[in-house]
């Protein structure tokens, strides 16, 4: 039965479409069937990993019972990847649920049918505290939270904070914080070990050791439609990812054993 994490922070740019799409592209690359979930109605989850949303029906749709997940749910060209994709009518969304019943508890539903299925689901939230996040949050086992190591890198975490005790208390009782995640480190710089070490005061054991680098190959290869290791897998930056795949694991990940950047280019080659 599927694990469900959900990647939430309600601040933009802070990491979590990026480590959405690596985390599910390693679980995937180590046999995981895993299932990324986009809920935000940028999409860039989707073509993140090289998805087209018009293809297919939407998270959108689902949400709102107007398809079933099953022809939602696509299979990404990467191994053992698939995505329920998003694009902007999600946007609409947000209203529509508001005169469903149980409307915090749409996506939850249409999971729980699914579970079964796959090994891990992991949800992209969108950046709000709005109605599509409170489903994103009613809906995982655990959360991912990135923080970037920037000024004030901390604002706005409380409120984050506060929104999942409330869930906790009303809709999703065992709801836990799988990690904070570390992003866009820049270690040359003062600011950036400050904020680790601030981040690190206030969550503790829940910061995963795991910190992200800042690096450009991971800011370039979603304008590819690629994951990290499809990209480059040799950059820090993927690196950076396969460790955290570890430890969301628990375990470690024989790098020999991984489908290479060529390997795959070749089979692809010989089926097209
Ligand atoms: N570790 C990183 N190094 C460099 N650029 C990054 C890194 N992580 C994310 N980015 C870039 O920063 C921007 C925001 O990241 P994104 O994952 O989309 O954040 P969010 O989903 O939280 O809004 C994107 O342009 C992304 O490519
Ligand atoms: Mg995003």
């Amino acid at each position: 039965m599927a694990r469900i994490i959900g990647v939430c922070n309600q601040k933009g740019g802070t990491g979590k479409t990026t480590s959405a799409i690596n985390i599910t592209s390693y679980l995937g690359l180590v046999n995981q069937k895993t299932l990324l979930v986009d809920m935000d109605p940028q999409g860039n989850a989707t073509s993140g990993v090289g998805f087209n949303s018009e293809e297919r029906k939407s998270i959108y749709d689902v949400i709102t019972g107007k398809v079933s997940l099953g022809e939602s749910i696509s299979k990404t060209q990467w191994p053992h990847l698939y995505i329920l994709p998003a694009h902007i009518s999600l946007t609409g969304g947000e209203i529509e649920l508001v005169n469903i019943e149980h409307r915090e508890s749409q996506l939850k539903r249409e999971l729980d049918k699914i579970r079964e299925d796959f090994s891990y689901i992991i949800i992209d939230a969108p950046p709000s505290l709005g109605l599509l996040t409170v489903n994103v949050l009613v809906a995982s086992d655990t959360l991912i939270i990135p923080i970037q190591c920037e000024y004030y890198a901390l604002e706005g975490v409380s409120n984050l904070l506060h929104t999942i005790d409330l869930i906790r208390e009303r809709l999703n009782p065992s709801l836990e914080i799988e990690g904070v995640l570390l992003t866009m480190a820049d270690f040359r710089t003062r600011l950036t070990l400050q904020v680790i070490e601030e981040v690190r005061r206030y969550f503790g054991e829940k910061t995963f050791n795991t910190i992200i680098p800042r690096n450009i190959k991971l800011a370039e290869a979603p304008s590819f439609g690629k994951p990290i290791h499809f990209y480059d897998y040799l950059c820090v930056g993927a690196k950076a990812y396969l460790n955290l795949a570890e430890e969301i694991l628990k375990e470690k990940i024989d790098v020999n054993s991984l489908v290479t950047q060529m390997d795959f280019q070749r089979t692809a080659d010989q089926r097209a």
